[in-house]
């Protein structure tokens, strides 16, 4: 940004960072920048719940449902009125641009996602892509003008695999097309039905170097905020996750005739599976965490010993090695499991997200932000996947955490307090305009 002097903040900024652990708000004076219009932001979430309401009071707007594509049509025409400059790439990412004074910079890219898993909330995704339509809309209402071009982006199917920044940092395989998501259409038949060219996806592949940098606003989805009665996280790193089909083989038999010590029963091979996963995770000390959230037996008859189930494993860690760790043992207590009833494991990686720190710099800007505007905040992981850690693979990143009720999210119960809402999108204010004003040449 031009005219404004930022050396306040970047000084607030470096204090933070020389402290470790947690840090309390450092007061200096802030420099007279614009603050977004609360209400005004969160009137436009409770607009934007209607899309896909479920009767519990959240949203399932899954992605490539016909709720998702109305969801996009209203922040598309939010965006248009904060005068951006709205386009829809080839991996159907929603993109709004603002030009900036010097063309030769890169853009600021910042945003997030607005579809939900089944029976989610109305704040996971919504919250930062509000905010960042709203931070347009205040620089467009003040006459802001950065030197960077800005970017807002509403990437797709987050929830699905971040399939959105997949598709703009890496090049999505032929099967990677064909995985089904779970509104029944494939990634490539979800792309085109959002408006997006699957057969051109190379035009929106990024690389290193064609963004200055993003940022991301989001509810923390944990309950540390909240408990340490904190204003913001700023956000060192986001776990790596890995997800497995698991398939357990045995024999479907007759569930009144065949003895039990007769059996290969495979749910019951699940049952003890479910078990060791709980098991292994939590043998040693650490935030690592592991799930079986998804199962299903085969034939599904009351009266038939289950021949066939399969599920699902996830495993989460900030070290992708300690993932590594877990899942052979995890492997190795499921060969024991099977050979308890002559039954078969195997597993199909589905999904895999790297593990991605956030850029130091950004961290200490986002820090810098919060102290200025006299909220409190602390350091601290993101055990959520976000669009943020395929980013980071091209460019520099920095993610801004606001608190959530009880810690509860993908669940319709998720809530975030409108004041924290608007703290949240006046941080992702002025950490941009800032980093408008700084060089960040290799990663920090
Ligand atoms: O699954 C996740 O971590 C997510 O919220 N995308
Ligand atoms: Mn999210
Ligand atoms: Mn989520």
């Amino acid at each position: 940004m031009h005219r404004r002097d930022f050396a306040s903040v970047f000084a607030a900024g470096a204090a933070f960072m020389a402290r470790p652990g947690r840090a309390r708000a450092v007061a200096v004076a802030a420099p007279p920048l614009p603050l977004v219009n609360g209400r005004r932001v969160n009137d436009h979430l409770a607009a934007l719940s209607e899309f896909g309401r479920n009767p519990q009071g959240g949203v399932s707007r899954l992605a490539y449902s016909d709720a998702d594509r109305a969801g996009r049509e209203y922040v598309t025409r939010l965006m248009r009125e904060a005068k951006l400059e709205v386009s829809v790439d080839a991996a159907a990412n929603i993109i709004g641009r603002r030009a900036g004074t010097d063309a030769s910079l890169k853009p600021i890219l910042f945003g997030s996602h607005i579809d939900s898993v089944p029976e989610g909330g109305n704040y996971d995704g919504d919250v930062g892509s509000l905010g960042a339509i709203e931070v347009a809309q205040t620089l467009a209402e003040h006459s802001v003008v950065t030197r960077h071009p800005l970017e807002v982006v509403i990437f797709q199917n987050e929830e699905g695999g971040l399939w959105g920044s997949h598709a703009m940092t890496s090049t999505l395989t032929a099967a990677e097309l064909a995985t089904v998501s779970r509104s029944g259409k494939t990634i490539r038949d979800g792309i085109a039905f959002l408006g997006g060219d699957p057969d051109h996806l190379d035009r929106t592949r990024k690389r290193r170097g064609d963004y200055h940098a993003y940022l991301e606003l989001h509810i923390e989805q944990g309950g540390t905020l909240e408990r340490e009665r904190l204003n913001i996280g700023v956000v060192e790193g986001i776990v790596g996750i890995r997800q497995w089909d698991v398939t357990i083989e045995g024999f479907a038999n007759h569930a009144g005739s065949t003895a039990m010590a007769g059996r290969h029963d495979a749910m019951l091979s699940a049952a003890r599976f479910v078990e060791a996963v709980n098991r292994v995770v939590v043998a040693e000390p650490g935030r690592q965490v592991g799930t079986v959230g998804r199962i299903q037996a085969f034939p599904g008859a009351p009266n038939v010993i289950p021949g066939k189930v399969v599920c699902t494993l996830e495993l989460r860690d900030l070290d992708a090695g300690k993932i590594s760790a877990l899942f052979a043992r995890i492997e190795a207590e499921a060969t024991k499991i099977g050979a308890m009833n002559g039954t078969t494991f195997s597993f199909k990686l589905f999904t895999e997200n790297v593990p991605a720190p956030t850029d130091l710099r950004l961290r200490a800007l986002i820090a810098a932000a919060a102290s200025d505007l006299k909220l409190t905040f602390r350091t601290m992981p993101s055990g959520a996947g976000h669009d943020a850690q395929d980013l980071a693979q091209t460019c520099p990143v920095g993610m801004i955490f606001i608190p959530s009720a009880g810690g509860i999210s993908h669940a319709p119960k998720e809530f975030s307090d409108p004041k924290d809402i608007e703290n949240g999108a006046n941080v992702l204010l002025r950490s941009l305009l800032k980093l408008d004003s700084m060089a960040l040449g290799t990663p920090g």
